[in-house]
């Protein structure tokens, strides 16, 4: 630690090649901030590896390593620490491809000083958010323990997060209500895996789409946004250690908790309070129309309604933008390997109209969930 540290500021590290945007950002950034700065990854890595940073700023353009390759590099050896895109060669790709290999956020050059000391604020309290989950998770095996302990661990991570900052956030959570409880919700997915949450997102934005074609009534439209958006909120219990960001992948040693994870969800909002219909959306999500699924192997209209539409709808968010994937497939793809598993992954009924549904809403998919498609049109 640099003797002149001021232990009461968060500490920010500067990666820039070019000495004048890196100059700027130290006299913009000092007053707030103990500021470091790096002119290379080499040099960055190096300040990483001898202190404590809470937050980068990261130039995609190095002498010695490409920006998103840093920046992946970074996630897995210092999953804490936050990092912001500044670049002056923005593109939605490259957005995109800080989102998926975990930046906080983006910022284009040349940028606004008040967005800047915003974002990094934002970004900080959130920093505080996550940290106080991870830690949280990694103590309280409670949480998962007999029903009275799991309510107890419940109340005091409720509490531990209000406390950690979520109120300053903006209004205080309405307790008892689902809507009150979904910033603790939602940063529970982020301290997990960034990118987790981004698909839950998603897979919420789809599996809403479908509910309102069935006219769905609106407790019922409700469970299902809900129910999608935490439909893997069991893999909390996980923790990021054993996930880190670019790492995540269904390897034979996660098998087991990979099957775990739908009971622990269901588990997690019955305690939070949650409905007993959103409940059961993330128990039955891994179950197949064929009932080869798990964890109890229901078969077709055996499986609540609202859980056969978030298995579709995830399955086409992994097909599409899972950021592990090597290639994504195109939407069309996608839609034609899920028909083709109509009848025995999916219900055949429902899969005819999310196939349609997709179809008729192409144009206004979330980004990640096109990238393919136009990769696969500049190609032809
Ligand atoms: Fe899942």
């Amino acid at each position: 630690m640099p003797s002149h540290t001021d232990l009461t500021k968060p500490t920010v590290l500067v990666i820039d090649d070019e000495a004048g945007p890196r100059d700027a950002l130290k006299v913009i950034l000092r007053p707030f901030f103990n500021v470091q700065s790096a002119e290379s990854a080499c040099a960055a890595l190096d300040i990483l590896s001898r202190h404590p940073v809470d937050l980068i700023t990261l130039d995609q353009k190095l002498p010695d390593r490409h920006g998103m390759d840093l920046l992946q590099e970074i996630r897995q050896a210092h999953a804490d620490t936050e990092v912001i895109i500044v670049t002056g060669y923005g593109s939605l790709k490259s957005a995109m491809d800080g989102i998926r290999y975990g930046a906080a956020g983006y910022l284009l050059k040349p940028f606004n000083v008040t967005e800047l000391i915003t974002l990094i604020n934002q970004t900080l309290g959130k920093k505080r958010r996550l940290d106080f989950i991870r830690k949280f998770f990694e103590s309280s095996p409670d949480l998962w323990g007999t029903e009275q302990e799991s309510a107890h661990a419940w109340q005091a991570l409720q509490s531990g997060y209000a406390a950690a900052g979520a109120d300053k956030q903006g209004p205080a959570p309405v307790l008892g209500t689902d809507l009150g409880l979904l910033p603790l919700l939602s940063d529970i997915l982020e301290a997990t895996d960034r990118n987790l949450l981004n698909h839950s997102s998603r897979v919420s934005f789809y599996a809403t789409l479908i509910g309102n074609r069935l006219n769905l009534g609106s407790e019922e439209q409700k469970s299902l946004t809900m129910g999608a958006f935490l439909h893997d909120i069991g893999k909390s219990g996980i923790g990021p250690h054993h996930f880190p960001e670019g790492q995540r992948k269904a390897s034979s040693d996660s098998t087991d908790i990979r099957k775990d994870h739908p009971d622990k969800g269901a588990q997690l909002v019955r305690h939070a309070g949650l409905s007993a219909e959103i409940s059961q959306i993330i128990l039955c999500h891994h179950e197949r129309w064929d009932g080869h699924g798990y964890p109890h192997g229901l078969q077709g209209e055996g499986i609540p309604l609202l859980a056969r539409i978030v298995a579709l709808a995830q399955t086409f968010d992994h097909l599409t933008a899972d950021p592990m994937a090597s290639s994504p497939l195109s939407i069309d793809a996608a839609l034609d390997r899920i028909s083709s598993q109509a009848h025995t992954y999916f219900d055949p009924r429902l899969t005819n109209l999310f196939i349609q549904v997709i179809n008729e809403c192409k144009h206004s998919l979330p980004p990640m969930a096109v990238a393919a498609t136009i990769a696969e049109s500049r190609k032809s």
